[in-house]
Parts: C-alpha cells; sequence; structure tokens
C-alpha cells in the first residue's frame, strides 16, 4: 500500500494531502494525527482551515501530536512551532486545544520532557495519519542523519544545514541549536504515513530515501520498512525518481 503521487506543482501536492486528511477525517472522527512543520505544510493547513470554514471537515474528536519542537523558546515565541500551530490551523477549527500536544522545548528539563511525550503517545495512541515533510538532509522530524532506527522522542542538536534552512524564521538571529523530536521508531508505529516534499530543493533527499532500504546517512529511508507510506510529491521534487 505505499509509493509516490506526482503532483503537477506544490499547491496540488498540498491540495491532495489536505483531501487525503479531509477524507480519513469522514472515517475517522477520533482520529489520533501526527502533525508537522514547516514551510511545506503552511499550505496544508490553509486548505484544512478553508475545507472546515466550508463545512467539509471537524477536528472536534482529533487528538494530535506534533513532531517536534525547538528547545528553549517560550511556546508564544512566534516561531515556536506551538504557537506556529495555533496560528496557522488550531486557532481557526474546532479541536479541543487540550487534546493537541507539542514537546514542551520551554521546559526546564527538556530530556523529562521527551520522555514524557513518548509516554502520552503511548497513552493515546497509535498515531493513525502520521503527516511528514523531509529536510534537505532528508531528516524527518528532526531526526538528522545518524539518527538510528530505533530512537524514540528525545532531545537532539540541529544539524548545520538544518539550522541555515530555517533560519529565516529567526529575524532576531537568535536560532535555537536543540530541539525535542519524536523518534525514528516513534514515527514508524503511525498506522499509516503521508509524507509532503516539494520543491527543487527536496530533490536529493526524495531520491537518497528511495535508494532502497535504511541509510542511517539519511532518515527518511526508515520509510522504506513501513507498510503504509505514501509520498506526495510534486514535480519538481520528484525530478530525480
Ligand atoms: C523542519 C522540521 C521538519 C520539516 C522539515 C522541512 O526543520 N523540523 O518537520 O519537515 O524541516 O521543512 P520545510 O518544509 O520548511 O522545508
Amino acid at each position: 500500500r505505499s509509493g509516490v503521487t506526482v503532483a503537477p506543482d506544490a499547491r496540488e501536492a498540498a491540495r491532495l494531502v489536505a483531501a487525503r486528511i479531509v477524507a480519513f477525517m469522514k472515517e475517522k472522527p477520533d482520529a489520533v494525527l501526527g502533525l508537522a512543520t514547516g514551510a511545506t505544510m503552511e499550505p496544508v493547513y490553509a486548505e484544512l482551515v478553508a475545507a472546515y470554514r466550508a463545512g467539509n471537515v471537524s477536528f472536534a474528536s482529533a487528538s494530535t501530536f506534533n513532531l517536534d519542537e525547538y528547545v528553549g523558546l517560550a511556546s508564544e515565541h512566534p516561531a515556536a512551532y506551538r504557537s506556529t500551530m495555533n496560528r496557522l490551523l488550531f486557532d481557526h477549527v474546532d479541536i479541543d486545544k487540550t487534546r493537541t500536544h507539542v514537546p514542551d522545548g520551554h521546559a526546564s528539563d527538556p530530556s523529562a520532557a521527551a520522555a514524557r511525550y513518548e509516554a502520552a503517545i503511548a497513552a493515546t495512541g497509535p498515531i493513525d495519519l502520521q503527516l511528514l515533510g523531509i529536510g534537505r538532509n532528508g531528516h524527518i522530524g528532526f531526526n538528522e542523519p545518524g539518527s538510528p532506527l530505533d530512537s524514540r522522542t528525545r532531545v537532539v542538536e540541529l544539524h548545520s544545514s538544518t539550522l541555515d534552512a530555517n533560519r529565516a524564521f529567526f529575524p532576531d538571529g537568535r536560532m535555537p541549536h536543540f530541539a525535542i523530536t519524536m523518534g525514528i521508531a516513534t514515527i514508524l508505529q503511525a498506522r499509516r504515513i503521508l509524507l509532503l516534499a516539494t520543491g527543487p530543493a527536496k530533490r536529493d533527499a526524495v531520491v537518497r530515501a528511495h535508494a532502497g532500504g535504511f541509510d542511517i546517512d539519511c532518515p527518511a529511508s526508515a520509510l522504506s520498512g513501513h507498510a503504509n507510506v505514501e509520498w506526495i510529491v510534486d514535480a519538481e521534487a520528484a525530478a530525480g525518481l
């Protein structure tokens, strides 16, 4: 049931992902959704808000777990994934915010917060549908190259290419170098995974993830071991396949 769907452009790819989620919510209104951030996801959330306003979807019984969060940012910081999710989706739909989860990057003990997050996923989950983006270096969540297949939610140090890719979100130049992320094993526990990749900057990562088998230098290659993954990519990101 795994495969690659190629859309003509980024907008159509985001529409397809949103349509998959809307259809899924009709089937399972109390779904546990795994959510992702990143510029790639912004049009997906815009589509979901539009679908909600049109009466085509409800999140009233859903729970959500985001993949990751920066360490050390207040949750109100505009670049924190908690505030980003509120701004892009949660503030505009009928979701019960007490059932939306983002790792607590501001905890005094981030490693303990990571362990609590893993336990919360285990208690509420499994995640029914996990949305994923992909980093230019093949990362998923903030699982950078070198992340083991059996990794769980933990504190990680961001690679320089990831810092460069996300610098624009920190106009004051003060960017966290650490994050809490679901591990690769945590992600692979989801029943179904949708990965969205758009634009030429993702081309190499998409090719490497499809080379066959798990390559520790390309975390997204771990998805080859999952039975229900759909890659939705635009023509630019798919060009090397
Ligand atoms: C970020 C996030 C990932 C995201 C990826 C791609 O750093 N932690 O969850 O999928 O990198 O981001 P973008 O969509 O902005 O290219």
